[in-house]
């Protein structure tokens, strides 16, 4: 049943322009696939915009039917150090590739989980098959990433999609999934995923769980955000006075979206800027929030 595929994974690229809001490093990474040639590769950036999809899609353009067999993906932090990794990229990089690529590739995801000491390794592993593969590796922040590996592999930075691809990807799925999401409803999710694609996925696949007809308060409840506008009301109740009020109306979203107190700090922290205050006012609110913030990760709640 269609209804227990995970969009995430059904909406995944398959072709290089599947992949949105990438441009410029699509169009490099798909010229190295056109000649059949290589260099190590790292992609770097935020969650859920497309960096291991990429690397999918290297692998079956390149390889197409054989893709199987020529690509293997492993998780830096879940592989239980680099030893292991070292084994299994030993293992597969010992045969020859099959088809008419002389080489084969190995996708190392979550590279910044890595420490320094396996990273060395890492690095001495590449050298050693630089031979027979190519490694295309995934992090978050590329800072993490030991200069050496850096210099070996040309580094691609990913950025979260722009507001017209999440809403080019939202059309796409509402049309497939006939689901109906009005302007509001979408700009919500935007503002939820934060250029997040799975994210985006993800929670239009709960709403429509719910209701075929996704609304913008619908969004919000399931993404476990409270609405902007109510955030900024609460505040402005604040403002003048009316603390009271204000303290109601707080719990009263809280417990209806299922707020942590973290959560709502943070939501506070990005409402503070649209507020109408002087800078100084608006800097010392937003002082406050970080020594709030600060007590609750170290404290209790
Ligand atoms: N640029 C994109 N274009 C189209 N769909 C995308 C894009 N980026 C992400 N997606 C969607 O989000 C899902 C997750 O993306 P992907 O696994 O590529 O993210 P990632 O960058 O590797 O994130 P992470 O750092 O969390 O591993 C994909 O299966 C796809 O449905
Ligand atoms: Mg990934």
């Amino acid at each position: 049943m269609s209804n227990t595929v995970i969009w995430t994974e059904k909406y995944r690229p398959k072709d290089f322009a599947d992949v949105r809001g990438q441009d410029a490093i699509v169009s490099k990474v798909k010229a190295f696939v056109d000649q059949k040639n290589l260099p190590h590769l790292l992609f770097a950036g935020p969650a859920g915009v497309g960096k291991s999809s990429l690397a999918l899609v290297v692998a079956k353009q390149m390889f197409k039917e054989e893709w199987r067999e020529n690509f293997l993906e492993l998780n830096a932090s879940d592989e239980r150090g680099i030893d292991v990794v070292r084994v299994k990229v030993k293992d597969f990089a010992r045969t020859k590739s099959i088809g008419d690529v002389p080489f084969k590739i190995v996708f190392l995801d979550e590279c910044d989980a890595l420490t320094k000491e396996a990273q060395q390794a890492l690095r001495r592993t590449m050298e050693n098959y630089t031979g027979t593969c190519r490694f295309i590796l995934a992090a978050n922040y590329s800072s993490k990433i030991l200069d050496p590996i850096q210099s070996r592999c040309a580094v691609f930075r990913f950025k979260p999609l722009p507001k017209q691809d999440v809403f080019s990807i939202i059309d796409k799925v509402a049309e497939e999934e006939s689901i109906k999401l009005d302007d509001a409803a979408k700009e919500a999710l935007y503002v939820v995923s934060e250029g997040d694609c799975r994210r985006v996925e993800n929670i239009l696949q709960s709403c429509a769980a719910v209701d075929k007809n996704i609304t913008e308060e619908l969004v919000f409840s399931l993404a476990s955000v409270a609405q902007p506008k109510e955030i900024k009301g609460i505040l402005e109740t604040s403002i003048k006075g009316d603390f009271l009020s204000a303290r109601r109306t707080l719990l009263n979203v809280m417990l209806r979206y299922g707020l942590s107190g973290l959560d709502l700090i943070k939501q506070i922290q990005k409402e503070v800027w649209n507020l109408d205050l002087d800078n100084r006012q608006k800097v010392s609110l937003i002082d406050k929030c970080g020594e709030i913030e600060f007590r609750m990760v170290e404290g209790a709640d």
